[in-house]
């Protein structure tokens, strides 16, 4: 089986589900909270990892009680995790996330260990990464690490696709040229193009100006309407899934992890993004971010129950 290599962030994320969110100075009773785990990293390689995907994750945790939750939850997912360190004196990352009754939410990110992740770690995991079929990146951890993943899988001839969430103005156009699949949402495609998206065509206008400066293949996903492809291989769009969603949260991390299983698999693109949205709509009909991705059976049971209604 090929080796999915995630380079990127773990968060403790902090759920409180809102009836609507408080004004400066106000005090509000919230219904429900719920303690899981996350970060965009994390959550890729967990979803991969879920699917059945042979996974390495390469992160950093703080030496606080969060830590070994964390490292638990990856190696019970079956993760290899010999390149998560322990910073002493840090923090773990956590994520205080605000969903309200209509399945959208707000995220703060508190980066803490997450910053310690250096592209010297790239070098101590060179082996280890040249094996491998794909790295997947996101922004949670420093640029300059992003940076040098991207360098990295250029010059061993590895390819790597990027999540750039959550978003940056001014990422490096030379690196963005060196990248295999970029698969960002609606605000992250805008910010990255300069152009206003806020429709199925000017997403496409958006995607093709980053295919002319030199990504090879742009995946922009649209939410409930699923997603579009532009690139090598031409233009298409997969429509999304109508789903009773109760909790948005990671959705698009589900999209990236699934994507990464089928195609390092095998599969061609416009399989591996069809799988990818009805798994990122699977995961929005359960409450949580990790504890709503399916594992590969519950995943096959949701879309025979789908393709029979
Ligand atoms: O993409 C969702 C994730 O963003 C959450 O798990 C939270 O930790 C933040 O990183
Ligand atoms: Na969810």
């Amino acid at each position: 089986m090929s080796r999915i290599a995630v380079i990127g962030s773990n968060m403790v994320d902090l759920i409180t589900y809102v009836d609507r969110m408080p004004n400066a100075g106000e005090t509000l009773e919230a219904p429900r909270f719920a303690l899981g785990c996350g970060g965009k990293g994390a959550n890729q390689a967990v979803s991969a990892a879920r699917l059945g995907a042979d996974v390495l994750f390469i992160t950093c945790v703080g030496d606080d009680l969060f830590a070994d939750g964390t490292v638990a939850n990856l190696e019970a997912c079956g993760i290899d995790t010999r390149y998560v360190r322990r910073i002493s004196g840090a923090s773990s990352g956590v994520a205080p996330i605000f969903v309200q009754p209509d399945s959208h939410n707000s995220i703060l990110i508190i980066k803490g260990a997450n910053n310690s992740i250096r592209p010297s770690t790239i070098d101590e995991a060179a082996d280890a990464l040249r094996q491998s079929a794909l790295i997947v990146l996101q922004l949670e951890i420093a640029l300059e690490t992003v940076y040098a993943a991207i360098d990295f899988a250029s010059e061993n001839a590895v390819p790597v696709l990027l999540n750039p969430a959550p978003a940056v103005a001014d990422f490096d156009p030379a690196r963005l040229s060196k990248l295999d699949f970029l698969i960002p949402n609606e605000s992250e495609l805008a910010l990255l193009s300069g152009l206003e998206v806020s429709s199925v065509e000017t997403a496409f206008a958006a995607a093709r100006l980053l295919v002319e400066r030199g990504c090879r293949h742009v995946i922009a996903t649209l939410g409930e309407n699923g997603a579009l492809y532009v690139g090598q291989d031409g233009e298409w769009t997969v429509p999304g899934q109508r789903v009773r969603a109760v909790d948005t949260t990671g959705a698009g991390d589900a999209f990236v992890g699934c994507f990464a299983k089928f195609w390092s698999d095998g599969h061609d693109i416009r399989q591996a993004m069809q799988e990818a949205v009805a798994y990122s709509a699977c995961s929005v009909t359960a409450y949580g971010t990790q504890s709503s991705y399916p594992d590969a059976a519950a995943f096959q049971t949701f879309c025979h129950e789908r393709s029979a209604a």
